[in-house]
C-alpha cells in the first residue's frame, strides 16, 4: 500500500538563506527520486508560496501547518484555508500538540478547522497524542470522537490522522513497532465503531515522533501504520529524503 511522509518544518527556515537552499537542494535530491508514496512538506506559511512555486516540477507536495475555519474576514493573523489552496497547497496540518498546547486549540477548534480545511479541498493531516498525565487509550479515544462526531463519516474519509505521542515529538525516544501498530488498530476500531468498517479503512493513520532515516522503516512498514509525520528529520533535505527512500525500499 502506498505510504505517506510528511515534513513538518515547523517554525524553522527563519533565514532566507538557509530557505533557499534547502529547497534547491530537495529539487536536486527529488528528481533522482522514484518513489510512488506520496511526499509532503509543509513549511511556515509565510513560506507556502515560495515552496510551492519551488517544487512544482517535482513530485513533491506541499501543506501548511495551520489554517483557521472560515475562509476570510476580520482574523487578524489567522491564515485563510482558501488562500493556501490558491498557491498551491493541498494539505495542511490541524491540531498539532504544539498548537494544542500553546495556542490552546480544543478538538472543537481542531473541528472547525477540518470543516474550513475541507471546504478548499485541503487533505488535513490531523494530529492526536496523548498530551497529558492519565491513561493514553483514553485520551485518544475522547481525540478520535470528537472528530468523528464533529465531522461524521463522509468527512472523516477525506482526513488523515497522525498518531503522535507527545513523549516522543523532538526526544530521541520511540515506541516499538508493536505498540504502533497497537495504536494504528485502536484509531482504526474507534473509527470503525462510530462510521463503519469500510469507512475506517480508507482513512490513513501516521505516525509521527522522532522518526530518523534509521528508524523509518521501522516505524511505518513494520508498525503498519500508513506513513510518517516528520519534525526535525525533516530539516535537512538530505536526510527527509533519506526517510523517503527508506519506506520506499
Ligand atoms: P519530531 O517531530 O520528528 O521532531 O519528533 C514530530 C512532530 O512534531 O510532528
Amino acid at each position: 500500500m502506498q505510504k505517506i511522509i510528511v515534513g513538518n518544518l515547523k517554525m524553522n527556515m527563519e533565514n532566507i538563506a538557509t530557505r533557499n537552499a534547502y529547497c534547491k537542494e530537495l529539487i536536486a535530491k527529488s528528481t533522482k527520486m522514484t518513489t510512488k508514496n506520496t511526499v509532503v512538506v509543509c513549511p511556515p506559511t509565510i513560506y507556502v508560496e515560495y515552496f510551492c512555486r519551488a517544487l512544482q516540477n517535482t513530485p513533491i507536495r506541499v501543506g501548511a501547518q495551520d489554517c483557521f475555519w472560515e475562509l476570510y474576514g476580520s482574523f487578524t493573523g489567522n491564515t485563510s484555508p482558501q488562500a493556501i489552496h490558491a498557491l498551491g497547497g493541498r494539505y495542511v496540518i490541524v491540531g498539532h500538540s504544539e498548537r494544542r498546547e500553546h495556542n490552546h486549540e480544543t478538538n472543537e477548534d481542531i473541528v472547525n478547522k477540518i470543516h474550513g480545511a475541507l471546504r478548499c479541498e485541503l487533505t488535513p493531516i490531523v494530529c492526536v497524542g496523548f498530551l497529558s498525565h492519565g491513561d493514553e487509550m483514553e485520551s485518544i479515544h475522547n481525540q478520535i470522537n470528537a472528530l468523528t462526531e464533529g465531522l461524521g463519516a463522509a468527512a472523516m474519509q477525506k482526513i488523515m490522522i497522525a498518531y503522535e505521542p507527545v513523549w516522543a515529538i523532538g526526544s530521541g525516544k520511540t515506541p516499538t513497532s508493536d505498540d504502533i501498530h497497537t495504536m494504528v488498530m485502536y484509531i482504526r476500531s474507534l473509527i470503525a465503531q462510530n462510521c463503519g468498517k469500510e469507512q475506517s479503512l480508507s482513512v490513513p493513520i501516521l505516525y509521527g515522533g522522532s522518526v530518523t532515516p534509521h528508524n523509518a522503516r521501522a516505524l511505518c512498514v513494520d508498525a503498519h501504520a500508513d506513513g510518517v509525520l516528520v519534525g526535525g528529520a525533516s530539516l535537512a533535505a538530505d536526510r527527509f529524503m533519506h526517510i523517503v527512500r527508506a519506506i520506499s525500499l
